[in-house]
């Protein structure tokens, strides 16, 4: 299988994503990592690996995805003939160039368990309501923000002195588990 791997911040699935590639619980590769940060764990990990990264700028926006930069990405992904996009932690929305081009062949994961707590401040918002559970989810991606169809999903329990830190750690742990073994289980279309 081959992966286009899209992220903007710490890079911990990235790197979840390679171990379980050398482990040999994952038959993949990862032919392209993509990141719109520049001074991000994700570009640090991708280059220490040697991996074939691309820095692209999305623009000042840091949520909207410049038309021209998502033609970019889709050409890249083209090119590495990519079967399946992750996005682990992109947190600039995608539309029709990539979307169109990778249909149903996208996936996110996601900090809660979907449909509750879409958006990008979910670990907070669940502390905020209360929760006593939550968990992560890995879907695929449409054009609807956090709703394409539900692959996968997590549980996580919620502590007595959870701060969104420690809690966001602890789903992390859950997301470093299930990713990969969606991707292992991903059937070719
Ligand atoms: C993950 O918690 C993911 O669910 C969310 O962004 C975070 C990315 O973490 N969408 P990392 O960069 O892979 O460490």
């Amino acid at each position: 299988l081959r992966l286009g791997v899209l992220g903007s911040g710490e890079g911990s699935n990235l790197r979840a994503l390679i171990r379980s590639i050398q482990n040999l619980e994952l038959d993949a590769q990862i032919v392209a990592a993509i990141t719109d940060q520049g001074d991000s764990g994700f570009l640090k990990i991708a280059k220490g690996e040697g991996l074939p990264v691309h820095h692209v700028h999305g623009g000042a926006n840091p949520r909207r995805f410049d038309e021209e930069a998502q033609k970019k990405v889709a050409e890249i992904l083209k090119e590495a003939a990519v079967d399946v996009v992750v996005l682990t932690g992109f947190m600039r929305i995608l539309k029709s160039p990539i979307l169109d081009a990778f249909t149903d062949r996208i996936v996110n994961v996601h900090p809660s368990l979907l449909p509750a707590y879409k958006g990008a401040t979910a670990v907070q918002d669940v502390l905020d309501e209360g929760e006593l559970e939550t968990g992560c989810t890995v879907h695929l991606v449409n054009a609807e923000i956090d709703a394409g169809r539900i692959l996968a999903q997590a549980k996580v329990p919620i502590l007595v002195g959870d701060n969104a830190e420690k809690l966001h750690a602890r789903i992390k742990e859950q997301e470093h588990r299930l990713l990969p073994k969606v991707l292992a289980e991903w059937k070719r279309a």
